[in-house]
Order: C-alpha cells, then structure tokens, then sequence
C-alpha cells in the first residue's frame, strides 16, 4: 500500500470554526504568545494560561470536522495515511482517521506539571488550578509550547522519510520543527500544498492548490482514489 503523509495546520479547522493563528482576526492577534503559550507564562501567571485553554476548549468541543477532516478517513481505502498536525484540537479523531501524531499535543489532554509522561482526558472544557496529577502536583494543558521540545517530532520524520505521497493543508510552515518535515520527503515523492495563500508559499516542485481545504480536499482524495 501506497504511504501517504499529511501535515495540517489551523486552516484545515477554520471551516469548523476554529481560529488560526495568524490570518487576520487570529488567535496571536488577540494574546501575546508570551503572555498564554510559554513555560514562562505558565510560572507567571497560571490563571491566565488555564483561561486562555479553557476557552480553546470549550470551542472544540463546540466545533465538528469539516469535509476535508473526512475525506482523510476516505483516503484510508486505498492508501496507509498518516496525519501529522500541528493541530491540538480532536477533529481528525473525531472524523475517524486511524494514524494522527499530534506534534503539538491535544487540547483535550492535561498533563503532570512535573512529570509530562503523566496525561489525563480533561472531563468538559475547563482545567482548574488546584486539579493535580496522581504526584500530587499541577495539571496543565497536555501541548508543546513555544521553547519546549516536540516530543513526536523524530515519529513524524520517520513518515516523511518513507513518504509516496505527501499532502501540505492549511499551515503557513513557519514554526519549527513542523515546517522542516517537507525537507525530509524523498524528492521522488509526490508533494501537494492545500491553502487559500498557497501561491504566497514559496516550496519547490510542489502542487499548488490555493483554495480552502473543505471544498479542496474532498476532490484531492477523489482525484487520488481514482489515479
Ligand atoms: N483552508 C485551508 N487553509 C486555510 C484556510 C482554509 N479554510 N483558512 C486559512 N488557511 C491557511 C492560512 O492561509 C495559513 O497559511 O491556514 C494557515 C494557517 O496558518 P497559521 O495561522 O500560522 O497556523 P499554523 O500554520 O497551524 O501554525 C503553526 O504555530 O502558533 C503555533 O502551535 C501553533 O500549531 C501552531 C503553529
């Protein structure tokens, strides 16, 4: 069976409704990373930190997979896929696909504050200081933040190596370690890009699709499904 890996960002949930992070409107227009997304901001001010993901979460849990979360799952008839998002919310398990590595962790997920192999399902959208892990300490949202390491990124490169078909929807690549796996494709491998500012992405011999992935990617998986 044919590899196929798929890397999505914040564009493929925006037709769920879910924010991006830098199209105007985008969640880093409306907080500081600094103050929400860091180990720092975590010791400074925990509060705001448990506020910020709790009102993330509560819209996933609102939100449901759009048509390009599905037509993934369709895309498992015919080839072994692998999605590897930088997503934290669940809308590619909850749509059904089989293979996710989440290289940013899951929003619905907390995790020990001293030992992060320690994760627990969150119950609802909130986390409470004062909630603890079985050590007795702080639970936290279970996501990478920024100056932290991305545990899965060796698992998400090993896919890339072995990549026949590599599928880019909805991410502007510009944080890292996630936008280096396009440079560990094999050259033989067919690589396609998925977003509305597609032709503003600068990657070489790489189709371009520059259209929103709801309407895009059902027709890619067909096109695909029928070669
Ligand atoms: N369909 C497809 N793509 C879309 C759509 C859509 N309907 N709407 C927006 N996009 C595209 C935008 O054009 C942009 O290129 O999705 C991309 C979103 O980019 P970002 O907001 O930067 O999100 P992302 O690339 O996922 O950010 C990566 O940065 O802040 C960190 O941890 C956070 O995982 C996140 C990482």
């Amino acid at each position: 069976m044919k590899k196929v890996v798929v890397v999505t960002g914040a564009g493929i949930s925006a037709e769920s409704g879910l924010k991006t992070f830098r199209d105007s409107g985008g969640l880093w227009e409306g907080y500081n990373v600094y103050d929400v997304a860091t180990p720092e901001a975590w010791k400074r001010d925990p509060d705001l930190v448990q506020h910020f993901y709790n009102e993330r979460r509560k819209s996933v849990l609102e939100a449901e997979p759009n048509a390009a979360h599905y037509a993934l799952v369709k895309l498992e008839e015919k080839f072994q896929v692998t999605i590897i998002t930088q997503n934290i919310d669940d809308l590619h398990e909850r749509a059904g696909s089989s293979r996710i590595i989440h290289l940013h962790g899951l929003i619905t997920k907390s995790q020990s504050d001293r030992n992060p192999n320690l994760t627990y399902d969150i119950l609802g959208s909130e986390l409470k200081i004062g909630e603890l892990c079985e050590l007795g300490s702080q639970l936290r949202p279970h996501v990478v933040w920024f100056g932290e390491a991305v545990p899965m990124i060796e698992n998400a490169a090993k896919e890339c190596y072995e990549a026949d078909i590599f599928i880019v929807i909805g991410t502007s690549l510009q944080v890292y370690p996630a936008a280096g796996l396009i440079d560990l494709v094999p050259a033989k491998a067919k690589k396609i890009l998925v977003d509305p500012r597609a032709m503003e992405i600068s990657a070489k011999n790489i189709e371009m699709i520059p259209e929103n992935a709801a309407a895009a990617v059902p027709e890619l998986v067909e096109r695909l499904l029928n070669q």
